[in-house]
């Protein structure tokens, strides 16, 4: 059943989080597309689908019988999304469409048709997303897959650990919890398909990690140091330290990236589910 969403984003769509989310897609989304494991011929539905990389990116891997469909609430992600596509000649390749992920915009006969129902980063800002796992559930065929990516904050270490680092991760996820959400989502990602009836259940790790040396790494490190300062705000409204504090671990946690032995474990879960027959 459709739910009012209340659902605050806290990263917002402006330009230099758009930056920031596009390059994480670079890295990420090889990774991710291994775990999906599209076999071809897939209709495949995006929710949250931002700046639209990923989709495209399925929408490729689902091979010429394929199709994909992207939701996202946020105007401006959406028009990104359109450009990204027509700067790279895919203008035309998936239809990217306005909407709450938890009153998923289909039409009557797109429910149940779709094979493959996928969403990244999105559970993990909302204060209820059982609605949506519900809504992408019936969104797939009998026998249609449910795929769910996130965060799980507290599977995040640096060794060695950078001064004062900890700390601001602790109030980054500390302003996800103050909206209501969870920063802890990934742990809960089979539970939530379970409770909306899928079946077949497996789970696992996508390494989003990575250590001094390896040609992602700089990369990975700017993922994170972009979300902390796109999050300026809400952190040093935790109060856990003073702004001086904040500045000064950022500063550190990047000399330490360009640090030889630096390492980054970071593992997103995954879940999928199948609708029974
Ligand atoms: C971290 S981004 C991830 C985008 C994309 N899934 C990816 O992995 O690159 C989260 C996206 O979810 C969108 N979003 C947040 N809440 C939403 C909602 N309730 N319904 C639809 N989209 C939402 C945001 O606008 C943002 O584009």
């Amino acid at each position: 059943m459709p739910v009012p969403d209340h659902s605050q984003y806290i990263h917002g769509s402006h330009p230099e989080e758009q930056a920031r989310l596009s390059l994480m897609n670079q890295v990420m989304n090889p990774r991710c597309l291994a775990a999906i494991g599209l076999r071809g011929g897939e209709r495949v539905l995006d929710v949250a689908s931002g700046l639209g990389q990923l989709t495209r990116a399925l929408r490729q891997a689902a091979g010429p019988n394929g199709a994909a469909l992207g939701i996202e609430r946020d105007l401006a992600q959406l028009a990104q999304a359109q450009a990204l596509a027509a700067a790279e000649g895919q203008a035309q390749a998936v239809e990217f469409r306005q909407g709450s992920a938890l009153t998923l915009p289909l039409q009557p006969k797109e429910w149940g048709s779709f094979d493959v129902a996928h969403t990244r980063f999105l559970l993990e800002h909302l204060p209820d997303p059982l609605p949506v796992v519900q809504q992408m559930a019936a969104a797939v065929r009998p026998g249609g897959r449910v795929f769910l990516a996130d965060d799980d904050h507290e599977m995040l270490f640096c060794c060695p650990e950078p001064p004062g680092f900890m700390a601001v991760w602790r109030a980054y996820c500390r302003t996800y919890d103050r909206l209501g959400n969870d920063p802890y989502i990934g742990r809960r990602l089979p539970g939530l398909l379970h409770e909306a009836g899928l079946a077949q259940l497996r789970n696992g790790f996508i390494f989003f990690g990575g250590c001094h040396g390896q040609p992602e790494f700089a990369l990975l490190c700017q993922n994170l140091h972009g979300i902390l300062v796109g999050a300026r705000e809400p952190i040093l409204q935790t109060f856990a330290f003073t702004e001086g504090y904040f500045e000064q671990a950022l500063r550190d946690f990047m000399a330490w990236a360009a640090t030889p032995g630096a390492a980054l474990w970071y593992p997103i879960c995954y879940a999928e589910g199948v609708r029974p027959a």
